[in-house]
This record gives C-alpha cells, structure tokens and sequence, in this order.
C-alpha cells in the first residue's frame, strides 16, 4: 500500500548532509538504491539527484518500521524522518561515507518492480533496452551529471551573452521550407491542404532579419531540424547556441566566441583555454591534417611526398602525378611493429574515404614495404629523409586526385592515433579552421552547391571569380573545432541584394527561383542592412565533450536512434485515418516497424 507524504517536509537533500550535520533530525525522499537485510539490521542507501546516504534501521526499532523496511526494494520510493550519526564503518567511496540516519519513521510511497537494467553508475545495458526505459536510464549517475552538465553550460551561455549585451529572441518552429540544406522536416498544414511548414535547421535567415530589424545582437539556445543521416554527433532534433551580431568583422565574432569559450572551459569543468584559439586556414588545414576539423592533441601530420614521389618509377605514383593528383604520406610512429593484417586494416580505412589503395614502406635496414620493387636504394634514403621517418616506423602513402589524399590520410591519422593510444581525453585543444572554400562540387547534383550557407560572405579578394572559377572561391566562413570535432560554425554575411543575388546565381538559382524562394530576405535587403555575421555551436556536441562522452545521445535527455525513431514513445507513429484528412494528405505506401533493419538502430 503506498503511503503519502502528508505532513512530512523534506529537509535535506540525501548527499549534501555531512559531519556537520551529526545529531540533526531530517526528513529525507528519494529511491531505495539498495537495501540489505542482515537480519533485524537494515541498511538501505537511499538515492536523489545529489548522491545516496545509508539509512539505518536497528533492532531497536519499532516492529512497523522493521516489517516495513524487509519489504523495501531498489528504485522503492521511500520518505523518512530520522537522526544524522556517525558511521561506524566509514565508507571513503561515498560522498556521504562517514554519516548515516537512524530511522525514526519509515513511509513506502511507490513500490517499483525490479527493473530491466541495474540503476548503476557503468551499467553496462544494452542501448536499446536503455532508450527503451529511458526514464530510468536517466536515473543513472553519469545521466543525471551529464544533464546538470548540460543544464550548467546553458546556463553560462546565457549568463555570458546577456552580460555582453546579446538579447535572446525566439524565431518560428514554423517556418518555410527552402533549399540548399539538408532535408527539411515538414508540417502539413491544415487551412491551405497541399502546402507544408518547414521545422527550422538553423535560425539562419530569422536571425539575419533581426539584424536588419535593428536588435544589434541576438542569441538564442534554439531547437534545430534536420532529417539526416544520423552518426554519434548528430541527431533529427538538436539545440544550438545561436547568435549574430551587427557592424562587425570576423575577428568580433571570433573574439566573443573566445571569451565564451574560455569562460564556459573554466565555470563548467575546470578547464583552462589558452587564448588567442589557433586559427588555421581551411588549405593549410587539408594540407597538414587532411581535415576540415583537425584533431590537435596528436601530430603524425600529412606530409606532400609529390617530388620524391614523381622520382619513383612508380605507376600508381606517376599516374596520379599526371592527373593532376599529389602523393601524400603520414609516418606512424613504430607502425614498423604492425603485421601484414594490421597495416591491410590501415588501408581499408583509406579505401573507405575513396582512396584506391594505400603504399606503405617500413624504411629499416632490410626494408619492408607495398611496392618495395619499385624503389631504388636511393628512393628510400629520400623517402626516409623527406619524411623523417625511422627505422621502426611506417610511412602510409596515398596517390590520387583531389582532396582524396588528404581526407583518406587525415582518417588514417586518427585510426592510427587511437590505435597507439596517442589521444589523452582529458585534454582539450580548440582551432578555428577559416577561409572555407565557398563552393564545393556535389557529384550527386551535378554543381557547385554552398560548402557552408548561400548567405555566407565571399571573401573580397575572391570576388572576381564567383563567375568564372567557382572552386576558387573562399569565404568568410569560420568553424571552432574542439578535439577534431566541428564544435560551431559561422561566418560574415552578405549584406545587399546584388551580391546575394550573384551567390544565388552561381548556385544555379535563376533570378525568378531565386525571388520565388528567398523573396523575403532579398526584399528586406533593400531596406537598409547592417554588415553582420554570427555563429552557432552545438550544444549537444559541447557538452558530449567536455563529458567526455562517445555519443552525442549520452547528454540529451530524450534521444532519437539512428533511424530517427523514438524507442521510449515508439514515434514516429502512423495517425487516425480522420487526421491525414484533415490535412488531405493520402498515404501511398506504409512502412511497418518490422521493415526497418534493426542493424540500423545505432550507428
Ligand atoms: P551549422 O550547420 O554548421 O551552421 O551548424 C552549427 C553547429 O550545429 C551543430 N550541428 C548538429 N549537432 C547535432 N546534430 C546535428 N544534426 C547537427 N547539425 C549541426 C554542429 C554545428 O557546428 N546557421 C548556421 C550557423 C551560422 O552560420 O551562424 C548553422 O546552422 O555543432
């Protein structure tokens, strides 16, 4: 029978009771974590938010409270009144080890069945079963301080932007679809049938107008959409820290970004940020780390072997030279030790970012390597001093055409450093990346589509060839990446109506698609704007790290899994019949729950 709280007050959270408080009456509810029954003797470690505290009922208590405290059992929720003591066996892994409370009244106020999983700290539950039950998933420790964690970073976040002068302003859910994103979620609407919201991917173009609008400097913790394809660091529905300001440069941006960085590193886990952020342009960045988001915590940097290379009778060498290609090269530090299987491994990693294959060479004294019978003795002394590598080290070679050498060789150079153990998770190393190319070639649509947004500034230096060599272009576009993980993004504006409409066109937009579209912000251009710029970071990413999680799902509260479902409410969820009506919306074709591939549920 479940008892009430009637007339009971609580007056101390469990785990912030200490020495201190040794001979205080307190009335204490939370979760029984666990209960032991030594016979007569009950110890029950009774759980909230803040921690546990070991309650105490002797054999001296009433026979009410002894029955009752052999029927408890974990997640029970219980109330008690009793007295703070000191513990007669300290317990030093307890925050609260060296106290306990004697009982002095015991209510039961929910009885709970055991539970699928163990409500442990590293419980080690199968994933789906925790998203399954989620609410008691988050009862675990590492939930709960993932999500204080969260609760924290926001919170300085507004703190912060508020004390530099940001107002925070909410912009629609309910928006209009428009193109060049990812895919929009969409909303039927029910007044005008056949026509559709759109769930906002960014407050991008709202915040523009505000800007125009006159507000100076917005910020807003805002819900974002995007129907994606999910990985560990990006879900359907997240929240970014969102901001932009009037009348500024990059450098503006940059520097109140920096000042939130370093406050948030510190305020929120400890954690000094030594200023000023390096800032590494987007070339350099391809060149050095065969990423846009370059891991800093590690070197093992790319290096371009293309002159060495072309001295290689080499055709795989020779062949991407010609082509117009680059042949370059990481050395792994005592990769030397690697069996054929391990460096085969090394170059399907390569193969999965389109390299062809992989060239590799051990340069030791009786060398070993992929295509040893092309080299002359005088070849290897070159490589070996080119490279600096030796003779227990491995040189990873990739030839080939574009970025492929770069990216193939940047993803190698992260397998290579997890698998030598070269990344310390307790350290932090930001970068901004700038200079973005403005445009990158989709092979999928045939054409240059905008590499961050179409409403991102061309540099000025870059302006003559929007029209004639696209791939040319660099932007005003800078990303703050933490640990090779892209934590933020954002960039200067464009400002009037002529160049945004040559930005469009270069995208491929005629001017009447263009206005049909964008009708909205091209008209707003004419009325007077001010140079502006902004940035948004990726709240769920920010705190993933700094909890130093794998997966962006571990810091929000209610996830969605790889498919974008929902495993807890079962969503999404086909409709009454009536609804799709409403809406004139007729369903051609279902898909059942059991028609979706289980494996696709994580990533
Ligand atoms: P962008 O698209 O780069 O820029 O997004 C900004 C940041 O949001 C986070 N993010 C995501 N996090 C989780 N799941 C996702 N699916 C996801 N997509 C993005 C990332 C990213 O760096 N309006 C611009 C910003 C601007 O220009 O001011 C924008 O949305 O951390």
């Amino acid at each position: 029978m479940a008892e009430s709280i009637q007339g009971l007050k609580r007056t101390s959270m469990c785990a912030e009771l200490s020495e201190s408080d040794i001979g205080k009456k307190v009335t204490l509810m939370g979760w029984c974590h666990k209960q032991r029954d030594l016979g007569g003797l009950t110890f029950i470690s009774l759980r909230y938010r803040t921690g546990e505290i070991q309650l105490v009922v002797s054999p001296d208590s009433s026979d009410e409270i002894k029955e009752k405290a052999s029927k408890i059992r974990s997640e029970f929720v219980l109330a008690c009144v009793g007295t703070v003591a000191l513990r007669s066996a300290p317990n030093p892994k307890m925050k609260t080890g060296m106290i306990e409370v004697n009982v002095e009244e015991l209510r039961i106020i929910s009885e709970a069945q055991t539970t699928p999983f163990y409500i442990e700290e590293d419980d080690n539950a199968n994933e789906a079963l925790r998203l399954k039950y989620r609410y008691l998933d988050l009862r675990r420790p590492n939930m709960q301080r993932n999500l204080m964690l969260r609760h924290k970073i926001a919170k300085i976040a507004r703190d912060y932007y508020d004390e530099q002068g940001f107002i925070e302003i909410e912009t629609p859910i309910l928006g209009k679809s428009t193109p060049e994103g990812a895919r929009d979620y969409l909303v039927p609407s029910r007044i005008k049938n056949g026509s559709f919201f759109a769930l906002p991917q960014s407050p991008q173009l709202y915040k523009q107008l505000l800007m125009l609008a006159g507000y100076d400097k917005y910020f807003q913790i805002a819900k974002c959409f995007r129907d994606e394809d999910l990985r560990a660091d990006r879900q359907p529905e997240f929240t970014q820290v969102d901001l932009e300001m009037s009348f500024v440069d990059c450098d503006d941006v940059m520097n109140c970004t920096e000042g939130f960085l370093v406050r948030v590193f510190k305020e929120a886990i400890g954690v000094d940020i030594e200023l000023p952020i390096r800032r590494i342009p987007y070339s350099e960045a391809m060149d050095r780390y065969g990423s846009d988001k370059p891991d800093l915590r590690f070197g093992m940097e790319l290096q371009n072997i293309s002159d060495v290379a072309s001295k290689i009778d080499f055709v795989v060498f020779k062949g991407a030279l010609e082509a117009g290609g680059s042949v370059r090269c990481i050395v792994i530090p005592g990769g030397a030790k690697f069996s054929r299987k391990e460096i085969d491994a090394l170059g399907e990693v390569c193969k999965t970012y389109k390299a062809k294959g992989m060239a590799w060479l051990v340069p030791s004294a009786e060398p070993r390597g992929s295509f040893l019978k092309f080299l002359t003795p005088e070849n290897i002394a070159e490589l070996k001093s080119v490279t600096g590598a030796g003779e227990e080290d491995l040189i990873c070679i990739v030839a080939d055409n574009g970025e492929v050498p770069m990216i193939s060789l940047g993803a190698l150079r992260i397998e290579a450093a997890k698998k030598l153990d070269l990344i310390d998770p307790n350290d932090f190393k930001l970068c901004w990346v700038t200079e973005f190319p403005m445009f990158e070639y989709s092979e999928e649509e045939d054409r240059y589509v905008a590499k961050h947004h179409p409403f991102t500034s061309p540099m000025d230096e870059d302006l003559d060839f929007l029209e004639s060599d696209k791939g040319k272009v660099r932007s005003k576009a800078y990303d703050i990446v933490l640990n090779g993980c892209e934590l933020g993004g954002g960039s200067i504006r464009i400002h009037n109506r002529e160049m945004q409409m040559r930005v469009f066109k270069a995208l491929g937009f005629t001017e009447e698609r263009a206005q049909e579209q964008f009708g909205f912000l091209l008209d707003a251009f004419t009325y007077g704007v001010p140079p502006h710029g902004g940035l948004a970071y990726g709240l769920d990413r920010m705190v993933m790290l700094m909890a130093n999680c794998q997966s962006i799902r571990e810091v929000i509260a209610f996830p969605k899994v790889q498919n974008s479902s929902d495993l807890m409410t079962e969503a999404p969820a086909p409709v009454e019949e009536q609804q799709l009506k409403d809406l004139g919306i007729e369903v051609s074709e279902t898909v059942h729950e059991s028609d979706i591939d289980d494996e696709a549920v994580f990533d």
